[in-house]
């Protein structure tokens, strides 16, 4: 019953979607559009310390506290360490045109530092890009996606401090040379908002209560900025005239909208936009960061008895190599938030600076996590908002997902959301003129999802945690994704049944 009603709905909305436009086909994707699927190495690899890998910040948070963590560690995860070539057939049997994957910074470089290189590391991901490339899917490589190396967090060679700018430009040079010659797509940091402003925690104040938050977050911020536009620079120097690739970093934007219609919640709304993602993609498209940032952190800071705004500034020179770091946009995007003005507060933090709290209305399905309740519409917006706000740029989607506890196979509400999504993202290219040329669902695996463990399921593809195996069977939205791709039409029905 519930099925037939929920088909009714999709096949009326798909159509009366279709009949809100006279031009354009809502159904059906261009051939040159592509998707794919992504994951990160901390999430899936496993073998922790195997082949000569030390320890990342996350070996390191998930086996000393295990009491953050819901008892779970990346020790073994979905043993993709071990198990790439199913992670691969897996990918083949739905058809997926690129993978996105991280590289784990301390399997390839133990110490942190390129002079001693772990071979083992190297092999493993040409292995995997060999298999790829074998199996017709284009590599997309994430290069940091949160696992600092231990090595170099013992030397305060981590992101609040400037000596990781060129440590970061090091590894993403070595990263170049060994696989550019195979790798065309490359995100060199991920959601850097997520781990500098600290969900999941990087800066973890329940560990650590005397850290002064409120100047962390934008230190951590400032240096990704200058080690993402030194490392954008470095390649078209190095590497374009003979590997010809393209570069960006990805950053996560969820749809803001405001609570009410007042004045006040329309700023905060438009705030949080520009505090979440102005404050990477301004210096990216306008070389600083947004006006608002700077009046607001500054005169925050002054009232706070700083002698200095706690937002650092570029110089010139920096300002100048930043602008236009980027051969296109990257962006992830889970959900919408209803966002409202936040009472002043005059202890030091981002919080209190962006000075918004959000909301999701009742009626929103619920997902595994909390704040990622289901609202396909919103990535139509972030489209736009993009497209409105950085000068129409080429966006690819590398990251969109649903979550639920189960991981079970009959993922019925994992293909709803999917094909709302796509319809959504047809709308942005045929209504509003966005330039998307990719999607990339989250996540290829059933995997962990850090701080909250295995309980969160994302995957098309379930994995067994409970056998020694990790057996991967692929789930009924993996087989609806590959109708999608194979066909290029987002189907209304869930043609598998
Ligand atoms: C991260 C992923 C994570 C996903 C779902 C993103 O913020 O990049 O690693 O699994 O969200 O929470």
């Amino acid at each position: 019953m519930f099925r037939a009603i929920f088909v009714l709905l999709a096949v009326f909305c798909h159509v009366a979607r279709l009949q809100s436009t006279a031009t354009c086909d809502l159904f059906t994707f261009p051939s040159t559009f592509k998707f794919g699927a992504g994951t990160a190495a901390y999430q899936i690899e496993g073998g922790w310390n195997e082949d000569g890998k030390s320890r990342s910040w996350w070996d390191w948070f998930t086996n000393n506290y295990p009491q953050y963590c819901n008892n779970a560690t990346g020790n073994i995860a979905c043993d993709s360490y071990h198990k790439y070539k199913e992670d691969v057939a897996a990918m083949k049997a739905i058809g997926l045109e690129f993978y996105r994957f991280s590289l784990s910074w301390s399997r390839i470089l133990p110490k942190g530092f390129s002079y001693s290189v772990n071979q083992a590391g190297v092999d493993y991901y040409n292995n995997l890009i060999d298999e790829l490339k074998a199996a017709g899917i284009e590599p997309l490589v994430t290069i940091y996606h949160w696992d600092t190396p231990m090595a170099l967090e013992y030397l305060g060679t981590t992101w609040t401090s400037p000596k990781m700018v060129d440590q970061f430009v090091a590894f993403a040079d070595l990263a170049f040379s060994l696989f550019g010659d195979r790798v065309k797509l490359w995100a060199t940091i991920n959601e850097p908002k997520s781990f500098c402003q600290g969900i999941p925690g990087y800066f973890l104040t329940y560990i650590f209560p005397e850290l002064p938050m409120g100047t962390l977050e934008y230190l951590c911020g400032h240096h990704v900025l200058l080690a993402h536009a030194k490392t954008y620079r470095l390649y078209q120097e190095k590497y374009k005239s003979t590997q010809n690739g393209r570069i960006s970093i990805t950053l996560d934007l969820n749809y803001n909208m405001p609570l009410t219609n007042s004045t006040e919640d329309i700023e905060a709304a438009e705030r949080r936009n520009l505090f979440e993602f102005g404050w990477f993609a301004h210096p990216l498209y306008y070389g600083d960061y947004p006006q608002i940032m700077k009046t607001v952190i500054a005169n925050n800071s002054a009232k706070q008895n700083f002698t200095a705004s706690r937002l650092p500034k570029f110089s010139c020179t920096e300002k100048l190599m930043i602008k236009g770091s980027y051969d296109l946009f990257m962006v992830n995007s889970y959900t919408g938030t209803q966002v409202t003005l936040k009472e002043y507060n005059n202890e030091p933090s981002y919080i209190n600076d962006e000075q918004t709290s959000g909301t999701q209305p009742d009626h929103w399905l619920s997902t595994a996590v909390s704040n990622l309740k289901v609202y396909p519409e919103g990535i139509r917006y972030v489209l736009k908002y993009i497209k409105e706000s950085y000068g129409n740029p080429e966006i690819m989607i590398t990251e969109n997902g649903y979550s639920d506890t189960t991981g079970n196979v009959n993922d019925t509400l994992r293909i709803e959301f999917i094909r709302e999504t796509l319809g959504n993202i047809r709308l942005a290219i045929c209504e509003d003129g966005v330039n998307v040329t990719r999607y990339t669902y989250w996540s290829l695996l059933d995997n962990l999802e850090w701080a909250r463990g295995y309980g969160v399921k994302f995957g098309l593809v379930q994995i067994d945690f409970d056998s020694e195996n990790r057996t991967r069977t692929l789930k009924r939205s993996a087989y609806y994704y590959k109708n999608v791709i194979q066909n290029r039409y987002i189907n209304v029905t869930d043609s598998t049944e």
